[in-house]
């Protein structure tokens, strides 16, 4: 625990700290789950542990803590990362009486999973792109292209900061949802560390959010805390993460996420990483945990021999490589990137690439499987991609191109592929 829980000051008003250290500096002899039998930090719902579907002692307080934190009125934390609460979210929108969701095409897969398994019609809007780069929607575009699904949408889902640091105009998306009644989803599964900057987070705008503090706060894999703004919201989101949470929730991921949203800014850290981000070859977005470096063809190649040298970017795109940071970044660790940087930039100049346009036919019913090389000009029939960010790279009804194929072959990690073959609409 104390590799990843550094911060004395921190602990010293972390709930569920405080409460797994007392115990393990205590004699004791495991008879309980965890079946490893080193019981000291990794234990179960026992006497004096609270137990998180119903709390009542160290978890409550902990959870009080950070909805104040969160601006929320409840917070629920959650073991099983951004996707229990974006389906804890989707649970308790349908609760409230949402059968419609407007949402864009690149967002987690989570959100189409969710509406399927609970019957909620997603109206998916495409995505905007600057710079090739997908856009968080604003409303006058929304409001402008889109009239008509978010019309017929009962609630508004948006992820914001999306993978590459991009910040939703919360002021007229809030205004927009309370004029029209509908309520606002948000997941943010990238920004928990936006609280510092309340113009930002989703907290104080959306309806119920997600923020996965895993991802830019120092908190174990798979930590992440889902918020509800009201009274009302909150029952229903109460009731939601009951079926979704595990029954058996990891101590030392519950710890960790109290002790991550209890963690300070890095004002130092974080006006370095601006300064940094105004280099032509860095993507200004509006996100300093996000730097999206620009390599063009030479993404993955620059990818891999960083990787020789023991530096590891969050994901490559096949065009942008992006390296994430966190209040708990080490300023030499920084450095030592914007100096590897620097040096690549000049080793590998950017070219101009062309751009491609998918083709759309989704009128074909029949399915088989086919190898990812010889599936050029082919129709792909479900949703595959880059793991992460898990945005579909290919949509079902999309033409497949060369240029996204070899962007699937040289990815580390991938999503709806089976074996190296990809799903396609039978020829007639
Ligand atoms: C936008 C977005 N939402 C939700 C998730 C799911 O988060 P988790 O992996 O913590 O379950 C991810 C994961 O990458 C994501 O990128």
């Amino acid at each position: 625990m104390n590799t990843f829980l550094t911060d004395k000051n921190v602990l010293a008003d972390c709930k569920i700290y405080q409460m797994l250290l007392a115990h393990a500096q205590k004699e004791h002899l495991s008879f309980h789950t965890p079946g490893h039998k080193v019981g000291a930090w990794d234990i179960t719902e026992l006497s004096f542990s609270d137990n998180l579907s119903c709390p009542r002692g160290c978890i409550a307080e902990a959870e009080k803590d950070m909805a104040k934190i969160l601006g929320a009125e409840k917070s629920f934390i959650l073991t099983d990362g951004s996707t229990a609460g974006v389906l804890s979210m989707l649970y308790a929108a349908k609760t409230l009486g949402v059968k419609t969701l407007a949402v864009c095409e690149n967002s987690h897969k989570s959100v189409f999973n969710g509406c399927a398994m609970l019957g909620i019609t997603p109206l998916v809007y495409p995505c905007e792109y600057r710079e090739k780069i997908p856009q968080v929607p604003t409303m006058s575009a929304l409001k402008q292209k889109y009239t008509d699904i978010i019309r017929q949408a009962d609630a508004l889902f948006l992820t914001s900061p999306d993978y590459y640091g991009n910040v939703a105009d919360w002021q007229e998306i809030r205004q927009y949802c309370t004029e029209t009644g509908k309520l606002l989803l948000v997941d943010g599964a990238h920004g928990g560390h936006l609280h510092f900057d309340k113009t930002k987070h989703a907290g104080g705008y959306a309806d119920l959010w997600v923020d996965g503090v895993h991802k830019s706060l120092p908190a174990l894999t798979q930590g992440a805390v889902v918020s509800a703004c009201d009274g009302r919201t909150a029952d229903a989101l109460s009731a939601a993460v009951d079926v979704f949470r595990t029954t058996s929730p990891s101590y030392p991921i519950m710890a960790s996420v109290e002790y991550a949203v209890k963690y300070p800014r890095n004002e130092v850290l974080e006006k370095a990483a601006i300064a940094f981000q105004q280099h032509p070859r860095v993507y200004k977005n509006e996100d300093w945990t996000k730097l999206c470096v620009r390599f063009g063809k030479y993404a993955f190649e620059v990818e891999k021999w960083l990787e020789r040298k023991g530096v590891y970017a969050e994901f490559c795109d096949g065009s942008l490589l992006t390296f994430y940071l966190s209040p708990a970044t080490k300023m030499q660790d920084f450095e030592r990137l914007q100096s590897m940087l620097t040096d690549l930039f000049i080793q590998y100049p950017l070219q101009e690439e062309a751009e491609k346009i998918p083709q759309m036919d989704i009128a074909k019913t029949e399915t088989e499987w086919v190898p990812l090389g010889m599936a050029s000009g082919r129709t792909c029939a479900g949703l595959c991609g880059l793991f992460p960010p898990c945005t579909p790279l290919f949509h079902t009804g999309e033409k497949i191109t060369e240029e996204k194929i070899r962007t699937l072959q040289n990815a580390s990690n991938v999503f709806g592929l089976k074996d190296g073959k990809i799903s396609v609409y039978k020829e007639e």
